[in-house]
């Protein structure tokens, strides 16, 4: 034992990017290091390999948390006695070799590690190299969050796929992707000039247990398979393959036909000979670079993309084409189970049902898929909503192998600029009993292989890093990529304690900063679900264009199938067998007939499962519509105390990271108010029933834009209508011009809080000045584009609505407030309303 004096430079670092993500390996304020050991033993000297990763990391994790350096001591140069008092990392096989004997490690598995710092030798073992490196992971893991208790046990994946999917195209650009452009392809080509972004995002992953990652957008593009990409795809397998993380790749059903260096077919039949010879070389092409390659992911038939169904082939029959090819080689295909045909649905007719695609689509295919295929299933039967259901093709496929698809990317849930903490929602799913043979049947036990005794199965997330040095565009964001890869070892783990574990590793181990972002995170799925869309209705944003602000009337009529039939005097989907789409008859029974009767439909999911009227009772007492209002309203609320919790962190938190959430936080707070006003100014609109407290369409503290005296402002209708207040905002009236908006105020004399609603497009960067009084209270640009990562908008409306705070304002009846607008480029300087606020309130 060696005692190990402990500088505690414990300052906070003036900036922090976030780079490191969880890894920043920070100092620990009173830690006691006294057992630490004095080297490190590195089982295997070979660079570039796990073991070799592994013993490196403890080496630079131990210098950043005790400011002591290790040496690093290999299998060829260290006498037995050095390693007396050691940290020894490698595989099981590796350390009988070193030292003669096996180690005792008990029930341990492929990519699982065991670990035991109780002797004054530290042993971090795995069964293969992959286990070795998440067994340093976790004992770095416990080290820096100041955790220095002694253990020895052995720690498995729940299931052996855990991969995570980047949906970036070969120009850069990254669908659905909120922080920044690729790390891995720009202008057609892979970025070879730059592996170091790749090298720091493999070591994230490899901290979490992810153990492949599909680097190209599942609405891929052939050309991924030029002599030169192959090469490029090569150079990222090199950089990732040192933490064990394995690359594949997703493929374009048609690439034979695209004239690629492997001759140009006429077909892409995948019964074809041709073609069935096409894609062997092009796999014995791409292992003969990548040997370790995972395997590819395949989007077929589905939104535009081509696929068997083309040629009368089943689904089975297309992802066997790959699957053979792949075989030879040990690699994997997935094949996406998001298959429907979003072009031909209708919805005047009652029974047609996008949720049901997925299921009528695998009908008879069970148990055809190759033992290397496997289907990944979208958590819930649409896409990535709120709150879905599970979807019921977990049951429905037996006997092929499965795994369930994620987001992390917050497609749906605010694009980053929201605070969304998606395991508690992931977890609704992973628990979810789906009574397959009326026996225990959870979602999370199917994909790991247990339930129907499948070989394989597991887990896939859309994460979508870009070049952000965030890698999200949000730092509290990078929670959820934490959390996924959490869940997927061990998804029995509570997701408040990984959780918890993430803002140690992030943040510190103030217990105040633990206490503000533990009660942020987890309200905010809760309040994100209130102000967006509850009862199941979905998150009821702008399905037709940037799935990000608040338009509840694009998911109906038109053929995406993401509906609401919502109409005057009722709303959501009858998916019942007895009158409407019978989707609730595809789960089995015992969940079936949960969800055909409304009254065991749990309220949160009653508009995803019954057509009711507005004034229909829930569980909760209230009806559909007031809960609703209140719902709203109370999302709202809630995400109002973000910005305030996370005020009390100021000096706690480095100026950077604090600074940039800040803003973050705040911005959310206004956008949930544009959300909470858009949805029920809509339904209120469209179902003529009263808000019972008088909350909706009254707000007795805006000034709306429209009725101020105004220059150079012309009056706007907004559409959608519901994403302004009283319809009407107001727009310079010609470009490059300033406008003026002015009113007398008649409020008592006082302080207020002062909010400027406004709308922030794409395209220009308007400027604002507000004076009270002739007293200048604030002036601002119209620059999110430059701040935030959403998907952009060029029009006023929910996307773009925006809202600015003034705090403490003092007003003296009778003051003129003034707004001044210059409009930039395609930007008229925007203005919806100002609200006058008495302390406390928010409207
Ligand atoms: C050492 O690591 C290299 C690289 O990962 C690997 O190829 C080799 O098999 C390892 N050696 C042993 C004895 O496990
Ligand atoms: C952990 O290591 C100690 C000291 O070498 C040993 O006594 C103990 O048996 C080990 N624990 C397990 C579970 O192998
Ligand atoms: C993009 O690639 C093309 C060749 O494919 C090349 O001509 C062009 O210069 C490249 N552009 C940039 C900005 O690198
Ligand atoms: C196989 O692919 C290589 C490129 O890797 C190409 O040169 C060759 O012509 C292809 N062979 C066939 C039979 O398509
Ligand atoms: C597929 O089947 C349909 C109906 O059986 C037939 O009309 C069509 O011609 C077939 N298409 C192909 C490519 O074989
Ligand atoms: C990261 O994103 C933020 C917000 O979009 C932006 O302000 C910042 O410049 C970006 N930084 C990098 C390095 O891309
Ligand atoms: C049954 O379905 C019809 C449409 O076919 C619908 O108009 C009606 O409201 C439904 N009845 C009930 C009780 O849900
Ligand atoms: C739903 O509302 C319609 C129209 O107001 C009414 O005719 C019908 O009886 C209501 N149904 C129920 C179950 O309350
Ligand atoms: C969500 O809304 C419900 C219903 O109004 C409310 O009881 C609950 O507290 C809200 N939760 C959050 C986190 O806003
Ligand atoms: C934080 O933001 C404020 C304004 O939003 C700015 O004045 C300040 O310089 C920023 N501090 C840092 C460290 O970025
Ligand atoms: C709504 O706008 C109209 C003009 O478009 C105006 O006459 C009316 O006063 C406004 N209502 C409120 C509550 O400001
Ligand atoms: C707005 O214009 C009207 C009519 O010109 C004028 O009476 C009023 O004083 C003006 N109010 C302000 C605040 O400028």
């Amino acid at each position: 034992m060696r005692s190990l004096l402990l500088l505690a430079a414990v300052g906070l670092a003036a900036a922090e990017t976030g780079i490191d993500g969880w890894l920043r390996y920070a100092p620990v304020p009173n830690a006691n290091a006294s057992g630490l050991p004095i080297n490190i033993v590195s089982l295997n000297a070979t660079a570039n390999g796990p073991v070799h990763a592994a013993a490196s990391e403890l080496q630079k994790g131990l210098s950043g948390i005790f400011n002591h350096s290790l040496n690093v001591i290999y299998p060829t140069s260290y006498q037995l006695s050095d390693t007396a008092s050691s940290i020894v990392v490698g595989t099981v096989a590796e350390y009988a070799n070193a030292f003669g004997a096996a180690p005792k490690t008990p029930q341990l598995e492929n990519d699982g590690y065991f670990l035991n710092t109780t002797g004054s030798r530290v042993q971090i073992l795995g069964r293969n190299e992959r286990g070795a490196l998440y067994g340093a992971f976790q004992y770095l893991s416990m080290l820096a969050q100041g955790n220095f208790s002694e253990v020895a046990y052995t720690s498995n994946p729940d299931a052996p796929i855990r991969w995570v999917n980047q949906w970036d195209n070969l120009d850069g650009s990254i669908e659905r992707g909120y922080g920044g452009p690729s790390i891995f392809f720009s202008n057609g080509t892979v970025k070879i000039n730059s592996l170091d972004r790749m090298t720091q995002y493999a070591r994230l992953l490899a901290s979490i247990g992810v153990n492949a990652i599909v680097v190209n957008n599942v609405n891929a593009n052939a050309s991924i398979l030029t002599t030169q990409n192959v090469e490029g795809l090569g150079k990222i397998a090199d950089t990732f393959r040192p933490y064990g993380v394995r690359v594949g790749i997703s493929l374009n059903f048609a690439s034979p036909t695209a004239n690629l260096v492997y001759g140009n077919l006429s077909t892409f039949d995948p019964l074809d000979s041709e073609v069935i010879d096409w894609w062997q070389n092009v796999t014995d092409t791409l292992y003969a670079r990548i040997p370790d390659m995972a395997g590819y992911l395949v989007k077929a038939n589905s939104e535009g993309q081509p696929g068997p169904l083309t040629y009368n082939r089943t689904l089975a029959e297309g992802a066997n084409l790959f699957a053979n090819a792949l075989e030879p080689h040990g690699g994997i295909l997935v094949f996406r189970a998001f298959v429907y045909d979003s072009q031909h649905l209708n919805e005047s007719v009652w029974t047609q049902d996008r949720a049901n695609a997925a299921v009528e689509f695998f009908t008879g295919l069970d148990g055809k898929f190759a033992e290397n295929a496997l289907v990944q299933i979208k958590y819930g039967p649409i896409d990535f909503q709120v709150r879905e259901p599970a979807s019921p093709l977990f049951a429905y496929l037996r006997n092929t192998s499965t795994a369930i698809e994620l987001e992390v990317t917050q497609e749906y849930l605010g694009q980053q600029n929201h605070l969304v903490y998606l395991p508690p929602l992931w977890k609704t799913v992973l628990d979810f009993d789906l009574r397959a043979n009326h026996s225990k049947s959870l979602v999370r036990d199917i994909i790991s292989g247990e339930r129907f005794n499948r070989p394989m199965g597991g887990y896939a997330a859309v994460v979508n890093v870009g070049t952000n040095n965030t890698w999200l565009g949000s730092h509290l964001s990078m929670s959820n990529l934490y959390g996924y890869g959490r869940l997927a070892w061990d998804p029995t783990s509570d997701p408040q304690a990984i959780l918890q574990d993430w803002i140690r590793l992030t943040f510190g181990l103030d217990p105040a900063v633990m206490r503000a972002i533990t009660n942020m995170s987890m309200a905010s799925w809760p309040a994100y679900e209130n102000y967006t869309g509850n009862l199941g209705i979905q998150t009821l944003t702008d399905i037709l264009y940037t799935h990000y602000g608040p338009n509840p009337q694009s998911q109906d009529n038109n053929p995406w199938g993401q509906w609401t039939r919502a109409d005057h005097d009722s709303i959501g989907m009858d998916r019942t067998v007895a009158n409407g789409t019978g989707f609730a008859g595809q789960y089995p029974d015992e969940v079936a007939a949960v969800y055909e009767n409304i009254s065991t439909t749990p309220d949160n999911l009653l508009l995803w499962f019954h057509h009711v009227n507005y004034t229909t009772r829930l569980h909760s007492g209230e009806t559909v519509i007031q809960h609703f209002y209140n719902a709203h309203y109370a999302g709202a609320e809630t995400a109002q105390t973000f910005p305030t919790q996370w005020e009390a962190l100021q000096g706690k938190v480095d100026a950077q990271r604090y600074n940039e959430t800040l803003f973050r936080l705040t911005y959310q707070a206004g956008h949930s108010i544009v959300w909470r006003d858009a949805i029920n100014n809509f339904y209120h609109n469209l179902s003529g029933i009263a808000d019972a407290q008088g909350r909706v369409g009254n707000h007795p503290h805006r000034i709306e834009a429209e009725t101020m005296n105004l220059t150079n402002y012309e009056r706007y209708t907004v559409s959608p209508f519901e994403t302004a207040s009283n319809v009407t905002a107001i727009v310079t009236s010609a470009n490059a011009t300033t406008g003026t908006a002015s009113t007398r105020l008649t409020v008592q004399n006082g302080t207020y809080n002062v909010a400027v609603n406004y709308y922030d497009l794409y395209g220009g960067k308007a400027q604002y000045t507000l004076t009270i009084g002739g007293r200048q209270v604030g002036a601002w640009s119209g620059n999110n584009e430059d701040r935030l990562g959403n998907t952009p908008s060029i029009y006023l409306d929910g996307h773009s609505a925006t809202r600015i705070t003034f705090r403490n304002v003092t007003i003296r009846r009778g003051d003129v407030l003034e707004v001044t607008g210059k409009a930039d480029g395609v930007e008229p300087a925007p203005l919806d309303y100002i609200s006058i606020l008495p302390l406390g309130v928010v409207d």
